[in-house]
């Protein structure tokens, strides 16, 4: 005969096995959604940068030899947006229904198109052009889609130079107004002195010096807005400054683990309420 305390361990027992089955299955569907498209991008969140060029990436895969893949279709459209961004099929661009917005803008790779890659070149982008792009693919070896979001920045390059002991970081095009740091090269935050310029466009240049610097000190300025920050080493030399520069942009929204959890602990949270 069981007893009380059977009773209880065995339905802790059940309890568990059924919880570690249901994460099993959570995790294997959301990890099935993402892998079930046969269609890949290097980049599912781009940053452009206004005015300049973007390259949107979609590839169909496993990329094969053009006489595999047959006559490859290629369609890009953008969410909320009547027409297409741009449409490759049998060998031609197809642009009869293309939205004026990118007309004479955008282009695929007539020869990566053969090998199942889609991506769209999109140039002088423009502040309207954020948004959710979907590239589609069709081939003789599958087809697909992917969704692209694209976001748009404005940012420049930094450029430094030393003079009488004060280190001088410039840059002409950042929006909205950036913050900016200096830091020595244990980490500590310098106090240096920015000064920011507004265009009327709304776009600001700045000028940040760095007072009483020696030779072989070695610097890093941050300058940061919301979707992109550029990070500079900066080594004062004899002659002048040696630099390296990076930038990098902020990531997508993608499934992180903590939006897997929360469903996961509200059922948890349910499931051991309802018991
Ligand atoms: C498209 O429009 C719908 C309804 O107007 C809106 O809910 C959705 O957020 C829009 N999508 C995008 C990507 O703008
Ligand atoms: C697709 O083609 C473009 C243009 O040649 C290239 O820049 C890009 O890296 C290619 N993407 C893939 C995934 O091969
Ligand atoms: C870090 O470097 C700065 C400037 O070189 C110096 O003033 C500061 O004392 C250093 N701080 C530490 C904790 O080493």
């Amino acid at each position: 005969m069981a007893s009380m305390g059977d009773i209880i361990f065995w339905s802790m027992i059940v309890l568990i096995v059924a919880f570690s089955a249901i994460i099993i299955l959570f995790l294997a569907l959301s990890f099935s959604t993402s892998s079930s498209s046969n269609i890949e991008s290097d980049n599912r969140f781009p940053v452009a940068n206004l005015g300049e060029e973007v390259l949107l990436s979609c590839q169909l895969t496993p990329a094969e030899t053009p006489q595999v893949m047959g006559d490859v279709a290629v369609a890009w459209t953008k969410a909320n947006l009547s027409g297409v961004v741009y449409k490759y099929k049998d060998g031609a661009p197809q642009l009869a229904d293309q939205n004026p917005q990118f007309s004479r803008r955008t282009s695929v790779f007539p020869n990566a198109v053969a090998r199942g890659n889609g991506s769209l070149l999109m140039a002088a982008v423009r502040r309207g052009d954020d948004g959710v792009y979907t590239c589609s693919i069709d081939a003789d070896t599958g087809a697909g889609s992917v969704d692209i979001h694209l976001r748009t920045a404005v940012y420049s390059t930094l450029t430094f130079s030393v003079s009488g002991g004060t280190l001088t970081a410039a840059a002409s095009r950042w929006q909205p107004q950036p913050g900016v740091t200096w830091l020595a090269s244990n980490g500590t935050a310098l106090h240096g002195i920015t000064q920011f310029s507004r265009k009327p466009s709304g776009v600001y240049s700045f000028v940040s010096t760095l007072k009483q610097v020696g030779v072989d000190d070695v610097y890093t300025f941050r300058v940061q807005s919301p979707l992109v920050t550029g990070t500079s080493k900066v080594t004062i030399t004899g002659s002048g400054v040696e630099v390296e520069t990076r930038f990098s942009f902020s990531a997508g929204p993608s499934l992180s683990p903590s939006q897997c959890l929360v469903p996961l602990a509200s059922l948890l949270i349910y499931a051991f309420g309802a018991t």
